[in-house]
Parts: C-alpha cells; structure tokens; sequence
C-alpha cells in the first residue's frame, strides 16, 4: 500500500469559489471543516456570481475578496494577509465553445494564471497548492478503455490545451522547485449553481420553456458524468492525504451518450422528444471520455456517494426551484454568446 500524506487545512485560498464547482466546494468546507479559515478568491467573469454564494457571508470563517489570478501584487498580498496554508485552484475559463470562439482569456487565466499562483503561492511559503484539472487533457477515446493517470497528454480544444499546460507548469514546479503541488483530474460535473452553457442545465432550462434543445452531431459522443458534491470531496480527500507531486483522477463510472441524457430530462420534465434539435458538430469534438479512478479509491479511500438517477432528478428540481438566479446569470453576457455559438448551428 502507498503511504499517504496528512496535511491538517487551516487557512486556505480557495480561487473561483464564486464557479459552480468552486461554490460547492467553499459551502462544503464551511459545514464540515470549522475549524478552517478559507478565503474565496474571484475575479466574477460572466461565470462567478456572487449570488451562488450570498448565504455564506455572514460566516465567521469566510471571506470574499475580488481579484484576478493573473494580479500578482493582489494575490500576494491575499496570501499573507490571511496566512494561507493551502491553495486549492478551481479559477478557469472552462466551456468548450467558448475556447473555440475565442482562446486568448483561455491561455491568460489556465496558463499564466497558474505560473502566477505558483510563483507567489510558493515565495510567501504556502505548504500546498492543489490544481483542479480536468479529464479532458488526456484527448479522445475510442469505443474501449479509460483514462488512467499514466495516460498520456493528448488535449485536443483549446480549452484543454490550456488546461494541460497548467498541470505540466505544476509538475514543473514539484520537479524543478520541490514544490508540493497535486493536481486532480474530473469527469464531467454535474448538479447546483452550474451555468446554463453546459449541457445539462442548458437542456432542462430549454425543456422547462418548451425550447429547443441543440445536440452536437449525432448525439453519440459520451461523456462520465459525476454529482459536484462527490467531486468536491475527492478534491478535500486529495488536499488532506494526497502524495504531493502526484496525479489524481477523479470518475463515478458513470457514462452516458449526450442523446441518453438529453432524452432523460425530457422524461423527468415530461416533455416530448420532439423539443429534441440536432445541430452542427463542435469543432474537434472529443468522442469519449471515461475516467479509472483506481488509483483514488485503492490509496485514497474516495468513492462517489451519490447515484446518477437521483442526482440528475434532484438537479433538475433544483433549477425549477431557483428560476431567479438562472435568469439572472443568463442575461446580458450570456445573450451575445449564445447567439455566436448557436446561430450557425441551428
Ligand atoms: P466555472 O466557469 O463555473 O467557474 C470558474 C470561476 O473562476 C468563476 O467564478 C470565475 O469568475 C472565476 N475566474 C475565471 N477567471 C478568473 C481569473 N482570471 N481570476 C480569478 N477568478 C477567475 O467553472 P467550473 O465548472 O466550476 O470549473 C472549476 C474548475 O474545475 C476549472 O478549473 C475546470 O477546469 C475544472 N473542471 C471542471 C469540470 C466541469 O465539469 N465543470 C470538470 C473537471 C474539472
Ligand atoms: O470532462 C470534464 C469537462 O467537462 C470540464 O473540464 C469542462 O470544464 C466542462 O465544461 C465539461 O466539458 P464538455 O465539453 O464535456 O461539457 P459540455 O457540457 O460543454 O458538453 C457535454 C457534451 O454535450 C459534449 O459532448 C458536447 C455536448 N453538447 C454541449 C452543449 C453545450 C451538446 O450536444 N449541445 C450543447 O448545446
């Protein structure tokens, strides 16, 4: 059996806790870790909202700072500030479409963030820096196989190219400086406060009003679909007993072809399968993506808790429940985008 680390969290930075996946995370650690102090560093793109984090200001242990990843002076200042022990980086550009439109804030915020974060967090001396990765650097599969960690790095969108460079800048500072960096790697999340460009909530937003819901292609490609909350415990799993210097991947065994889901929300929205539109592919679409997570169950211990059915019906109540703050995020910003992407599609 590996041996494991303990490293006890006592102040961390938590970078885009404002995200879906970041907010989960820092409502996570506030509930179960009291005695942390955690600061939830964001600079609120078009994808951090303020409101997905609203109920934890009044938190004794919480604080909010606006600021961006790439600003070193301000992430410096932040860090000593509050004496912060543990980064654990979620701060990204992460949609797909949106690299292909436009991959310039990509290589900004996923590259030279990274290579900023690293270059302060470790000058001010913090102990450990976790780096949120994605499944996505490892490419495309085919019909057989999964992602392990030794897989090797084959992006294919500029999303994922920027993504990669971020973890190959980590791994070169665990190498280069000894520095205890970790790097997770996830399938795809899904659950609350997720932004309605990705697909799930996209489709039971355009269900829900009777709209068209737009497949890429033949519907065929496969995704490994994970609950958010289950990936944010991985994640604390990996900050508190993970080897530093290592890869960990992050998978629910859980795949399902885009057409499978798309049809299962009209189901549970009981509406018809004629809402159903097959547009023009992604560019460059990654045909399957499936994650072994051998490695963080046999040393780590992690497994998901939370079965795929359940969760995707109780996603969908959650988005019928939470109209206001999906309206919101979905205005302005969000319009002109839509009408880029989709436009040439439909
Ligand atoms: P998201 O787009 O919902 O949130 C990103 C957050 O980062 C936003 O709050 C945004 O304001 C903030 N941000 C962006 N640029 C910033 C900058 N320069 N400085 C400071 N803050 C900035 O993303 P998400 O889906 O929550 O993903 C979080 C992380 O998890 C990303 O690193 C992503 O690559 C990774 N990941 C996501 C998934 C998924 O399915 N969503 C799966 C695996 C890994
Ligand atoms: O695998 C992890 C990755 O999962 C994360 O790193 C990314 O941040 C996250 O966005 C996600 O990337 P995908 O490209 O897989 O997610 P998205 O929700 O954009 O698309 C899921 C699948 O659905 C993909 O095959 C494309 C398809 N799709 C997507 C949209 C938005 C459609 O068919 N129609 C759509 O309108």
């Amino acid at each position: 059996m590996t041996q494991t680390t303990q490293h006890t969290l006592r102040s961390i930075l938590v970078t885009g806790g404002a995200g879906f996946i970041g907010s989960n995370f820092v409502r996570m650690i506030l509930a179960e870790r009291p005695g942390v102090r955690l600061v939830n560093y964001d600079a609120l793109t078009y994808a951090g909202n303020l409101e997905s984090v609203a109920d934890l200001d009044a938190h004794p242990n919480y604080t909010f700072i606006r600021g961006d990843i790439c600003d070193s002076a301000k992430v410096d200042e932040t860090l000593r500030r509050h004496g912060v022990d543990t980064i654990i980086h979620f701060a990204a550009e992460s949609h797909v479409d949106r690299s292909i439109l436009s991959a310039a804030e990509f290589v900004r915020t996923n590259v030279m963030g990274v290579q900023t974060l690293l270059s302060v967090a470790m000058a001010a001396g913090v102990e450990r820096f976790v780096q949120v990765s994605t499944d996505e650097v490892y490419g495309s599969l085919g019909a057989e196989g999964k992602f392990s960690e030794t897989t090797p790095i084959a992006a294919n969108s500029p999303y994922s190219a920027s993504k990669a460079a971020g973890d190959l800048l980590c791994r070169a500072w665990f190498h280069t400086h000894d520095y205890p960096v970790l790097v997770t790697r996830c399938s795809n999340n899904y659950g609350p406060w997720q932004f309605p460009e990705k697909l799930i909530p996209l489709m039971i937003i355009k269900a829900m009003g009777d709209g068209e819901l737009p497949v890429y292609g033949d519907g065929k490609n496969v995704r490994d679909w994970i609950h958010v909350e289950d990936h944010c415990r991985a994640v604390l799993t990996v900050a508190e007993q993970g080897r530093p210097g290592e890869v960990y991947n992050i998978g629910a065994d859980n795949e399902w072809a885009n057409i499978d889901i798309v049809k299962t929300i009209l189901k549970i929205l009981g509406k018809p399968e004629s809402l159903i539109r097959y547009v023009k592919d992604r560019p460059g679409h990654d045909r399957r993506y499936a994650i072994d997570p051998a490695k963080i169950h046999g040393e780590l211990g992690w497994k998901p808790q939370i079965q795929f059915e359940q969760g995707l019906a109780a996603t969908v109540r959650w988005y019928q429940q939470n109209e206001p703050w999906w309206r919101r995020v979905m205005s302005g910003e969000y319009m002109n985008y839509y009408e880029k992407n989709y436009a040439p599609k439909m």
